[in-house]
């Protein structure tokens, strides 16, 4: 079922939903293009393992689009600041606690972005949750011994030259593409149940409004001569509001879930607009 192969370069987040795992069925379905934007970048596996001359990488959350503007920046110097945090000293409950407030409090860019791959390593499952006041509230994940993923950093860094990094919502990504532009669109999914909502990457929810406007956008830019490729679980909200779209579909394990009882295979569908 996984397509990634021995060539495919990881993402040096974790990240829900990150597509690593169906790269190849991506790229077999992405037109050519001059600039590939992405309006949910998240970690970056489509980016990290397509050919665009450019790229305009895009997110809601700004802890995120932080943390790639300053390794874009920086490069070695701050994989190496990142690294520090990684500790067999750093990697008990009270570190991490500790280390999480430091992140929720400082106004430190560098710091905060360096403490978002401490937690992202560090924390349950490799989440991404915030609480309604905007902190971070991800619990100590009791890993061996956490990954630091210094030549995955090194990867990014130096792909990310071609890149631009804009924090925002999907709306206004969307609507200023133009033609040359394809667009990857890979939006926080509906819930398959209750249980099994993936909508917390940032303090906003994404709603089904949200899923309809990001289909209004997609057929106008198709119109525009923008091709535009959607992922999504397979539901009746895809039969029904992707109908103006070439969709394929196949089944994928979903590996992060909150409970162990939600990982079993679902189908997926990639849908293009064009
Ligand atoms: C399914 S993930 C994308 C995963 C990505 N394709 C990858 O391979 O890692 C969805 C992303 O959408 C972002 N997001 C949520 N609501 C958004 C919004 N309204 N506008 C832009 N980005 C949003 C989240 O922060 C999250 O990173």
């Amino acid at each position: 079922m996984s397509r990634a192969n021995d060539a495919t370069i990881r993402p040096f987040l974790k990240w829900a939903g990150g597509k690593y795992r169906i790269i190849e069925r991506i790229r077999e379905l992405l037109p050519e293009g001059e600039r590939l934007v992405e309006p949910f970048v998240g970690s970056g596996a489509v980016f990290l393992n397509t050919h665009y001359p450019t790229y305009l990488l895009a997110d809601s959350n700004p802890d995120l689009i932080n943390l790639y503007r300053t390794l874009r920046t920086e490069g070695a110097a701050f994989i190496a600041y990142c690294k520090r945090n990684f500790t067999a000293r750093n990697n008990s409950a009270e570190s991490y606690y500790r280390l999480r407030e430091v992140f929720n409090t400082t106004r430190d860019v560098r710091r905060k972005s360096a403490l978002f791959v401490y937690l992202n390593r560090h924390g349950y499952n490799g989440l991404c949750r915030y609480n309604a006041r905007g902190r971070f509230n991800v619990p100590f994940g009791r890993y061996k011994r956490p990954y630091f993923p210094e030549r995955e950093m090194w990867l990014f860094h130096e792909k990310a030259a071609s890149a631009r990094f804009v924090l925002g919502d999907f709306t206004t990504v969307l609507g200023d593409t133009h033609a040359g532009d394809v667009v990857y669109a890979d939006p926080p999914y509906l819930p398959l149940s209750r249980t099994a909502n993936f909508t917390s990457y940032s303090a906003g929810v994404f709603t089904l409004e949200d899923q309809l406007r990001l289909v209004q956008l997609a057929e106008q830019a198709a119109q525009r001569g923008v091709p535009v490729l959607v992922s999504n679980h397979d539901t009746e909200f895809v039969k029904r509001d992707y109908r103006n779209a070439h969709i394929t579909r196949f089944p994928v394990q979903r590996f992060i879930s909150r409970d162990g009882a939600n990982r079993r295979p679902a189908r997926e569908v990639l849908a293009l607009f064009a």
